[in-house]
């Protein structure tokens, strides 16, 4: 445990000058981050700099064709730093002390996979889908978890914590696990779905549902790491965020290095959108790439803070939002990653939307039809493709990769009662959500039976 719960120096090591600390609002640069992760001058969100990239020699090893043959090579290593998915793009990333400490679970590596059937739904020939929630744990957050867990584990932090509406806490609590940490849990009572919670549990951390949500729990872990010796695991974490970016970077070396028109991914408290966008923007200026996709945000519509943002406030103030949605990993109104988004929509070109429950429960029920499932918040992506499509923002001809963030796995309740049909039971009929469900049908235990619903859905299903 480091002797000064607030010591600048408890989170970044020594040894290492080859990363710096940047505020986004005031430009204020430091070696050194505080517990809080907050700007020393302006109390603003930092973000990690390579301030070496520039230089010379620097400007060598990080030459685009050496660094694409460099991590290809890596694939056939056994190292376990070769084998994750996160740290085989570790030149991008910021550099440990020793690869000792990194904490990995062969995160990332996840697939590219094509989506006929919602190729023909939105018209989009050339619709791909990223899935994060092919990940140890089931989520995105596996990709910034190895990187800001290996550094609480640098730091010799006892404790980790985060807030969270389960996929964070989940992952946090393998990776506190796998690296000999403890781990905190702040999570919202009731509005998490029991799948997440379960695992938190099951990885052996101290979980607390606390009375409030999520907002609410983010707001007491802030509190609380100043007070404590708690090394946060959020996406406030700038360390979070460089794992992240190499969702990016796997993305573009699977479709060998030619972008794609647009990226879509859902927004929550807005870390991931950041870090993707971080990953293109430092990718252009590297030359790993030689044109910027256009990276668009979809939130639920009851949880929509950064659309009333760019909207109302022309992305100049946070409007915050009384978050609610069925999309519970996304049920957050007071996004802490607003501004860091808000940039990298402006500078790849992005737009920002919202989609309705029923929309996003029919997005969801499609992708499980195509083989795949995703849990409900990253089927957003989806149904908001519809709306840029009939918007005329994502044109017939355009590739546009969706990045599903979640397993199926992940929120078996959303599931069952979208197909039972308890879900919009007060609702005007939908048609079109009718013809996705697929309830489970109890029978005699006789063949005569089954042969007759094999006969029925012959008839009633093209
Ligand atoms: N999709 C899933 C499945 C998520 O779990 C989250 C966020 C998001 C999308 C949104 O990502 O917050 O970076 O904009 N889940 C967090 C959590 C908040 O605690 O698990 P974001």
């Amino acid at each position: 445990m480091p002797a000064s719960s607030t010591s600048e120096h408890s989170v970044r090591p020594a040894s290492t000058p080859a990363f710096s600390f940047r505020c986004i609002a005031c430009g204020h640069a430091s070696n050194a981050a505080g517990q809080d992760f907050r700007c020393a001058h302006c109390g603003d969100l930092i973000e990690i700099t390579y301030p070496q990239w520039g230089e010379s020699d620097k400007k060598l090893a990080l030459q685009p064709d050496r660094l694409k043959l460099i991590w290809k090579q890596r694939r056939l290593s056994p190292a376990p730093a070769d084998l994750s998915g996160v740290w085989r793009f570790r030149e991008l990333l910021p550099a440990l002390a020793s690869e000792e400490n990194i904490i990995t679970l062969r995160e990332g590596n996840t697939p590219l996979y094509e989506l006929p059937r919602c190729s023909r739904i939105t018209g989009v020939p050339h619709l791909l889908a990223k899935h994060q929630g092919m990940n140890p744990t089931g989520s995105f957050k596996d990709t910034g978890m190895t990187v800001a867990a290996s550094f609480a584990r640098q730091a010799e932090f006892r404790w980790v914590a985060c807030a969270s509406t389960g996929n964070t806490s989940a992952s946090m609590a393998a990776y506190a696990a796998r690296g000999g940490l403890r781990g905190l849990v702040l999570v919202p009572d009731g509005k998490i779905s029991w799948s997440k919670l379960s695992q938190a549990l099951d990885y052996g951390a101290v979980t607390c549902q606390l009375r409030t949500d999520f907002d609410g729990c983010l707001r007491l872990l802030q509190e609380l790491v100043r007070r404590a010796p708690v090394y946060q695991l959020n996406s406030i974490n700038p360390f979070r965020l460089e794992g992240q970016k190499t969702l990016a970077i796997e993305l573009m070396e699977q479709l060998d290095w030619q972008p794609p028109d647009h990226i879509i991914v859902p927004g929550g408290n807005l870390g991931n959108s950041s870090a993707i966008g971080k990953a293109l923007l430092e990718m252009f200026k590297l030359g790993l790439i030689s044109r910027l996709p256009k990276l668009s945000v979809i939130q639920a519509e009851g949880a929509n803070a950064l659309v009333r943002t760019l909207r109302e406030a022309a992305g100049q103030r946070l409007i915050s939002v009384q978050a609610e949605t069925r999309a519970t990993a996304i049920r957050i109104g007071n996004p802490a990653s607003w501004k860091k988004a808000a940039h990298v929509l402006a500078e790849t070109g992005g737009a920002c939307e919202d989609v309705s429950e029923a929309e996003i429960a029919q997005a969801k029920a499609e992708i499980g039809a195509e083989g795949i499932g995703c849990e409900p918040a990253s089927a957003v992506t989806l149904a908001g493709l519809k709306k840029l499509v009939r918007q005329g923002f994502v044109k017939p001809q355009d590739s546009v990769v969706l990045i599903l963030t979640g397993n199926v796995l992940k929120d078996p309740d959303f599931t069952m009662d979208f197909h039972r049909g308890e879900m919009f039971r007060d609702a005007a009929p939908n048609p079109q959500l009718e013809s996705l469900r697929r309830p489970p049908i109890v029978l005699d235990a006789s063949l005569d039976a089954i042969l007759r619903t094999l006969e029925r859905f012959e008839k009633s299903t093209p």
